[in-house]
Formats: structure tokens, sequence, C-alpha cells
């Protein structure tokens, strides 16, 4: 069983064929129920469905959303909070009939990781799973642990999430620790993931996803699982993925070649 893939020379055509993921989502299913994330990632991909709905080829009117997570405690209207970055790069600018992200203004943290659950669960679950990945493997803010969540949980960030987060805020920002993140085992039971990995920095954990192994360090190895996964990945990424394949064929070359004394 190998996780689907699918390597595309740039960025943008990475982001075009997610996007016909969900024209082709909301053609099967108008009144889908998706779940979004944030970071750089998905942005060409926002942009994308953006100037589709603008052209008329979209309609999110019957659609609802998800988004994975959210730093807590934080105002939506902060612009750092994963609130304020979808509006601006998707929701303010299509007709998505309603959205959900976990709240990052709760007072009781644990109580609205039980509130979003039983939220997501109203909507029927997630069809269409949108997921980036860390350079540390993790999947929302699903960390490398030795247990994982299957509801949405409050957790601490890792070092490497901070590290990789502090691009995003100034100096003198506070920076939040904890996040809200939805649970492996909700992401699990989304009817389709699509997964985006793009550009060089993230070739070295895209060749540990696709390893025939199950690193229990890398959460995103979960989605391997998954009957219904896809991964995009441009050639950036794919890079290790790339090298370690060609030596392997040349490997396999070579020793039939030996084998049957055509060489040497
Ligand atoms: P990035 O984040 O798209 O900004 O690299 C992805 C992630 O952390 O899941």
């Amino acid at each position: 069983m190998h996780l689907r893939r699918i390597i595309l020379d740039t960025y943008e055509d990475v982001c075009r064929a997610a996007a016909d993921v969900y024209t082709k989502q909301l053609e099967e299913k108008s009144n889908s129920v998706f779940c979004f994330a944030t970071g750089s990632t998905p942005i060409g991909l926002y942009e994308e469905l953006v100037r589709r709905y603008e052209a008329g080829n979209l309609d999110f009117s019957k659609a609802r959303s998800f988004n994975l997570d959210e730093y807590y405690p934080i105002k939506k209207d902060h612009p750092q909070s994963y609130n304020y970055f979808m509006r601006q790069n998707l929701f303010d600018k299509i007709n998505l009939s309603k959205y959900s992200l976990p709240n990052g203004e709760a007072s009781d943290a644990e109580a609205e990781c039980l509130r979003y659950d039983m939220e997501i669960s109203d909507a029927g679950g997630i069809d269409l799973m949108l997921l980036g990945i860390g350079h540390n493997g993790h999947i929302g803010f699903n960390e490398p642990a030795v247990s994982y969540p299957m509801g949405t949980s409050f957790v601490k960030l890792t070092e490497s999430s901070i590290n990789a987060n502090s691009r995003f805020f100034s100096a003198d920002e506070v920076q939040p620790t904890e996040a809200l993140t939805m649970g492996i085992g909700e992401i699990m039971r989304s009817k389709k993931i699509i997964m985006m990995i793009t550009g060089e920095g993230k070739a070295e954990i895209a060749m540990k996803l696709f390893e025939r192994k199950i690193h229990s360090d890398v959460p995103a190895c979960f989605v391997k699982l998954h009957p219904n996964a896809i991964v995009f990945l441009d050639r950036a990424a794919a890079r290790d993925i790339l090298v370690f394949e060609e030596n392997l064929k040349k490997e396999r070359i070579k020793a039939v070649q030996e084998w049957t004394g055509l060489r040497g």
C-alpha cells in the first residue's frame, strides 16, 4: 500500500492541481464540509480558488468549513491569528456559507476543544481535508509525540514549530507557544485528504513521509493509513525522493546486470 502522490514541476502547478480537487468536490457535493489549513503553503491554492470563484467557476454558497488549528490564546482580529489569516486569504473573498475555527478567545481551552469536536460532528464530519506538513512532520499542531489525540486538543508547540512561525511575528509581539488543534483521529475520519508539500525546505521531511515505514515521530505518517489521501509535491520538495528513487533504480539495474553476467 503506497501513499498516492503527484509530483509537479512548480508550486503554481501544485496549487492548480489542489484547486482542481476543490472544483471536483464542489461539483460532486455542493454542500461539502471542508477543513482548511494555514501557513505559507496553501496561500497559492487560496489565490487560485478565489480566481476561480471570481471567474464564476466555483460556488461555495452551500459549503462550509472548519480549520485545523488556532493559536491559544489569541484574539480573532490579531493579524497573526489563523482566523484573521483565513479571512484575509479566503473567507472574505468567496461566498462560503459558514466557517469555523477553534476559538482562540475562549476562556476555557479544554471546553473549547470539546465544543469544536461537537460542532464538527454536528456538521457530519469533514469531506475534504487540506493538510500541509511541518518541517518536523506535524499536521495541524499535532507535534511529534509518543501518543496522539483523537479529538481537538490544547497543545504546547515544539521549538521547531515556534521557530518556523517566528517569521510572522515582529520582535515586539508575544508569540503564542500554545494552540488548539484538531486531533489525528478527526483528521483521519475525513472522507478525503489532500496534502501539499512544496519547497526545498520540505525535501527531507517529504522523503521521510515516503519511506516504506510509519515513523511514530512523524505525525504526517498517519495519512499513509488513510484510504483516500493524496499528496501533491513540487519538484523542489520531491528532490530527495527523486534522487533516492533514481539511485535505487540504478542499483537494481546494476544488480540485474551483474547477475546475468552482462557487465564486468
Ligand atoms: P508552512 O506550514 O506551509 O508555512 O510551511 C505548514 C505546516 O506547518 O503545517
